[in-house]
């Protein structure tokens, strides 16, 4: 049976149509006005609402064995989450430790998601280490449809790399034409400037910020602009959050430097004072890099505003206050993250295109169409056209509501966003033309969702 979405107001990157999308075997086959549709459509109203291309989160943990726990989400409840908040499609961080072999996480991760999401996924697969297996490995799981690398410039001896491994990954990943992110802190300093704090007793939560300043930030973010520059490979900088770091990576992108930048969720709209509260209350907003000084939540909306940020993700890492707390002795030892999947697209619309600091046309972009176009997902997904995945997302401007643990949907005990105001969210959800969300319910089908096969693209 097809699905009409009608008379929305239907929003791509450079265009805004009034008028129907008409799906059919799970891809957009007609757009237009008025279209004439075969007995047994289903029906939307999409009357006096945008509709938008699903959206896509580049940048998500659900499986995670980190800081001696795991994170707390299953595919289930983070893909339920993600509709709900209008996210049809994430890519996961398969995180296996430099112990682990690497072939084997990445199966690990694959079953972990295989017949449990609710929406479709792909993975960035990280490269942990680079011993004598890894090429080989590593090329199994490019031709796997699996087409994007992360490494870790932090966590020193779990998953960082030394320069050593990150110049034979993109090495490899130049070849094989795949693209890498990357987590760019300094790990030595980190590890030199966390054991200083904690030998002088500032052992709270409110030392993690100084234990990862913006200058860590920023050499790591300049090394890796330095290492693409010098392998020729394709990078992206995952959760960029400060004036710094991002002075390093346009500097970068100015002298041709192939690299796109990230922001995320809490950098956005959360600052370092919320780390600076006593007890968990600081712990349940810590992450890395840390959230920064006020200023830069200005200068991080200005640069997605002008195109220098590329995209929004959340980082999604859900751990409790429980969890949290294993870090009452010491900052060091506080699970770092802070989930956001079902809130992002909700937020950035509300701190963003309400707030008149991005337009619509950018909204799109950056927590949609840019993720897509990156990572191998275009046209499939991140727009509306004939023969794209009918992954369409009817949102509703007027409706008005509170962020809160109390009625979200991810498998934790508090938001790091608690009591933020929404100002519009998605009505309809569908994935591949079957409505999966509806007014902030789940209404769809488990395990629906596909691991979405990319093929290389930065020869
Ligand atoms: O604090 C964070 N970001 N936790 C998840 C792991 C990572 O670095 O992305
Ligand atoms: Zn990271
Ligand atoms: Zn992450």
């Amino acid at each position: 049976m097809g699905l009409v979405v009608r008379n929305g107001e239907i929003v791509t990157v450079g265009s805004r149509v009034k008028g129907d999308v008409y799906a059919e075997n799970e891809t957009v086959t007609r757009i237009g006005k008025n279209l004439e549709v075969p007995p047994g459509t289903e029906i939307i109203d999409a009357s006096g609402k945008f509709v938008f291309p699903g959206f896509i989160d580049p940048h998500v943990h659900i499986y995670l064995p980190f800081m001696a726990t795991f994170a707390k989400d299953t595919h289930e409840t983070a893909s339920i989450a993600a509709l709900i908040g209008g996210t049809t499609t994430y890519i996961e961080m398969c995180c296996p430790n430099r112990t682990d072999d690497a072939l084997a996480g990445y199966e690990l991760w694959k079953s972990k998601a295989n017949g449990k999401s609710a929406c479709d996924y792909a993975f960035h697969m990280s490269v942990t280490k680079f011993g004598e297996e890894t090429e080989s490995q590593l090329r199994e799981i490019v031709a796997d449809g699996t087409s994007s690398f992360k490494i870790f410039l932090a966590y020193k001896n779990f998953f960082g790399v030394d320069d050593g491994e990150m110049y034979q990954t993109l090495t490899l990943a130049k070849k094989l034409g795949v693209i890498v992110t990357a987590h760019c802190e300094n790990a030595e300093l980190v590890a030199r400037l966390q054991a200083q704090l904690i030998a002088e007793g500032k052992t709270g939560p409110e030392w993690h910020e100084p234990s990862r300043p913006e200058s860590v930030e920023a050499e790591g973010t300049g090394r890796f602009a330095t290492f693409l520059e010098n392998t020729g490979a394709t990078g992206y900088v995952v959760h960029l959050s400060c004036e710094r770091a991002l002075n390093a990576g346009v500097a970068a992108k100015e002298r041709g430097v192939r690299l796109s930048v990230e922001a995320v969720l809490p950098h956005l709209l959360l600052d370092k004072s919320f780390a600076e509260r006593p007890g968990v209350e600081g712990m349940k907003h810590v992450m890395s890099p840390p959230l920064r000084a006020k200023k830069n939540q200005d200068v991080l909306w200005n640069a997605l505003s002008r195109g220098l940020v590329d995209t929004v993700g959340t980082d999604h890492c859900p751990f409790d206050v429980e969890q949290k707390l294993l870090g009452t002795d010491a900052f060091t030892n506080i699970p770092n993250g802070i989930p956001g999947i079902e809130d992002r697209v909700n937020l950035l619309y509300s701190f963003g295109v309400q707030k008149g600091r991005i337009d619509l046309d950018r909204f799109v972009d950056i927590a949609s169409t840019r993720a897509a176009k990156l990572f191998g997902l275009y046209p499939r997904k991140g727009t509306i056209e004939v023969g794209s995945d009918a992954d369409l997302v009817v949102f509703d401007t007027n409706y008005r509501g509170i962020v809160s643990a109390k009625t979200q949907h991810v498998n934790n005990d508090y938001n790091g966003f608690e009591g933020m105001a929404i100002e519009g969210r998605p009505s309809v959800v569908t994935v591949r033309g079957k409505v999966q969300a509806r007014d902030g319910k789940f209404v769809g089908e488990r395990g629906r969702g596909r691991l979405l096969k990319r093929e290389p693209a930065y020869f």
